[in-house]
């Protein structure tokens, strides 16, 4: 797929595109007197006859396709907005049709982005493990922006970063177990960090994590024969971007983000059921997911310091296997009994938390597919998330609204943190009835003091098994927007102090 911002249509478009809503269009003010009263009656006439999505219509004589943007059930404004783009983009190509013009000078920044996003999504593919690859055709469209074509033009290279991203993520999550070790998931963060300007990579392998007493790590990691390792990604935009170079001042936040990074998760001796067990090449998606970010977030410049560790582990099953009922001291000093040796999400991320506040977070965001029981409340379209701060739990309802992404609110509920206590050790790595929430406690006692925190479980929303949205069957990139937006957020808070001040107006605001 190409995408041309352009002021007015170029004439050579193949098909015109309009997007309509009930009986009115939505993007229309390019249009000619005649082709508008053409649209109308084709419009008003929608009960008479058979009028469908995405039906071909001739309008001033061009073949012109008529995109149904009308609300989805359950789905916000902007999504539908996706979703209709998404549609036109897979019928586009179906349907070979070389140049695609879409009438777009009326809409709103966040609108424009959104149909750009679904354009992305339509064309992603993964068959990589297919003996013959299919090409698709491949569309032009040309977006018809007016007035707004210069604007329009720096929100393109925004999605197409954040785009790259979400493709990042979602290859990572979607490739087999085997071939993703995490040794290999390594090698590709390295040479993510050697790509991207002002991203640097610290890498701790078995022998160090061991060394420095990251024994979550250790613990599962030990039963395979592929090692565990935990990467620590850094990006300074508080100092090092042009765009905080304009600012008087920039933030003193850290944003950390912390991913679970199971490449593969048999349930070690505890093992899993066959039936749910092929997903789990899926268990590292927070891992992708905040690699994935915090490439965007360096790649964009924004203004605020933000890193990303990544907990690598494979839980399997070996002589050297962690036992349930053993005891190991954690980072913290905490001494944890593995009562499942199939909760070992929230053994590794005890690691990463730490090593968030070694290196000075003052706001922390861990994203795991840690819970089946999250999965059984909240399904594939919906995250639950716990945060021990109001304001950072807000924001993230905010962020994920504005990227499409449902977030749910979940208690920290003090009233079944006994359960997580043990005889011998401090804690046990299961608790209460409330499998989210258990998980979440125990999270919480390895959290720096001191620290904003939010918790992510993504279970059910980062890999899909039917098609939902814009994902046919496997990894949704769940995520990746809304740590970008919410580093973009806290970074802009700042931003607008400082454009405030700004007399010369030399200043140039952070994208939408
Ligand atoms: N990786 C799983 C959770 C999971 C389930 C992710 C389904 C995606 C889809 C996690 O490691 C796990 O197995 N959790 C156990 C914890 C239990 C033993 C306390 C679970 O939820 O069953
Ligand atoms: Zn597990
Ligand atoms: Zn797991």
């Amino acid at each position: 797929m190409k995408t041309n911002i352009v002021t007015t249509a170029s004439g050579k478009a193949n098909a015109y595109a309009l997007f309509y809503v009930k009986k009115s269009i939505q993007f229309s003010n390019v249009l000619s007197e005649e082709a508008e009263k053409q649209v109308e009656s084709v419009l008003n006439g929608m009960e008479d006859g058979p009028f469908e999505d995405l039906e071909f219509l001739e309008i001033d004589n061009q073949p012109t396709i008529f995109v149904n943007a009308a609300k989805e059930r359950g789905l916000s404004s902007l999504d539908h907005l996706r979703m209709a783009a998404f549609r036109l983009a897979k019928k586009a190509s179906k349907r070979q049709i070389p140049v695609v013009s879409i009438m777009l000078a009326d809409a709103a920044p966040e609108q424009f982005k959104s149909i750009l996003h679904g354009l992305h999504y339509a064309d992603y593919k993964f068959d990589a493990y297919k003996s013959k690859q299919k090409d698709a055709f491949q569309v032009t469209f040309e977006l018809v922006a007016g007035e707004h074509a210069a604007e329009f033009k720096k929100i393109a290279d925004v999605v197409a970063i954040e785009n790259k991203a979400i493709v990042l993520a979602k290859n990572l999550i979607n490739t087999s177990s085997s071939d993703l070790t995490p040794a290999e998931f390594v090698e590709n963060a390295n040479t993510i960090a050697k790509y991207t300007p002002g991203l640097s990579i610290k890498v701790r392998n078995m022998k160090q994590l061991e060394k420095e007493g990251f024994m979550g790590h250790v613990t599962v990691g030990k039963g395979s024969s592929h090692e565990p390792y935990m990467i620590t990604l850094s990006y300074d935009g508080s100092k090092s971007s042009k765009k905080a170079a304009k600012n008087a001042r920039t933030s003193a936040d850290h944003l950390v983000f912390v991913g679970k990074g199971l490449t593969f998760d048999t349930g070690g001796l505890c093992l899993k059921p066959p039936k749910s067990m092929p997903e789990m090449i899926s268990d590292m998606s927070g891992a992708a997911t905040v690699l994935a970010a915090i490439q965007a977030i360096a790649t964009l410049e924004l203004p605020i310091k933000v890193s990303a560790v990544c907990c690598l582990a494979e839980n399997a099953i070996g002589n050297k296997s962690v036992l349930p009922g053993d005891i190991f001291t954690a980072k913290n000093g905490k001494t944890v009994m593995v009562d499942n040796t199939d909760a070992e999400g929230r053994l590794v991320l005890s690691d990463g938390l730490a090593e968030a506040g070694l290196i000075g977070a003052t706001h922390i965001v861990d994203l795991a597919t840690l819970t089946g029981a999250m999965v059984r409340a909240l399904g594939y379209a919906v995250a639950g998330f716990f945060s021990n701060d109001d304001d950072l739990a807000l924001k993230v309802i905010n962020c994920g609204e504005a990227c499409c992404e449902k977030f749910w609110s979940m208690p920290l509920e003090e009233e079944y943190a006994d359960a997580l206590k043990d005889h011998f050790a401090d804690l046990k790595n299961t608790g209460s009835d409330a499998g989210a929430i258990a998980a979440a406690l125990f999270l919480q006692e390895f959290v720096p003091e001191n620290t904003a925190w939010t918790h992510w479980d993504i279970a059910g929303t980062a890999f899909v098994s039917k098609s939902w949205k814009y994902t046919d069957f496997g990894a949704t990139g769940f995520g990746v927007q809304t740590l970008i937006e919410l580093a973009r957020r806290m970074s802009s808070v700042v931003c607008e102090e400082a454009a405030n001040k700004d007399t010369d107006g030399e200043y140039v605001a952070v994208e939408a």
